[in-house]
């Protein structure tokens, strides 16, 4: 006569533990698979706004190749290149030229900016020592010292730029280029 069979199970109460635990460690690891990318995604998408929010945190001044000591007081405006990063919605260029302006000493610590673009169509305008004035070749616009028009053909004065002085011997400035042909200074790019 058969015995009846009787199975026995090591540690019969850790079967359900274990299976908690299995699922657990699946529920963990889906998120994972599921939740990492949509962040690297939302990140990937954010970038541009929360690259804008970073470089806002500057003061947007630049300090010019030239110090305070090289300027002559009243003495002849001096033409720097303008160098700095562009950044649109996607790409940072690093070092390029936008712009210059006419650096002019007035007094022992003061400096003022001249963007040297030509606010009639944005020729770029050279001085004339000899004359002590800017002169624009492309269709004869002339602007004093103070960067005063002198002639009826630009719609406005030279644009003048703020300019900071630090460190004692330090020129700082902010650069902005202005749309051409408006009698008002509307910032452009
Ligand atoms: S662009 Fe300077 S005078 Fe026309």
């Amino acid at each position: 006569m058969s015995q009846p069979h009787l199975e026995l199970h090591e540690n019969p109460p850790e079967q359900p533990r274990r299976g908690f635990m299995t699922h657990f460690f699946a529920a963990g690891i889906g998120l994972l698979v599921g939740v990492v990318p949509s962040f690297a995604g939302l990140a990937f998408f954010l970038d541009p706004i929360m690259r804008k929010k970073k470089e806002g945190s500057g003061d947007g001044f630049l300090k010019m190749p030239v110090s305070l000591d090289a300027l002559e007081i009243n003495g002849e405006p001096q033409l720097v290149k303008v160098i700095m990063d562009k950044v649109d919605a996607w790409n940072k260029f690093l070092n390029q030229p936008v712009g210059a302006v006419y650096l002019r000493r007035t007094a022992k610590d003061k400096v003022v900016a001249f963007n040297s673009r030509c606010p009639h169509l944005g020729c770029a305008v050279d001085y004339k020592p000899l004359e002590n004035h800017y002169f624009c070749p492309c269709h004869t616009s002339t602007f004093d010292d103070d960067g005063k028009m002198q002639n009826e053909i630009p719609p406005r004065d030279l644009d003048t730029l703020k300019v900071q002085i630090r460190n004692k011997t330090e020129i700082w400035l902010k650069f902005q280029n202005f749309r051409a042909t408006t009698p008002e200074k509307i910032p452009v790019g």
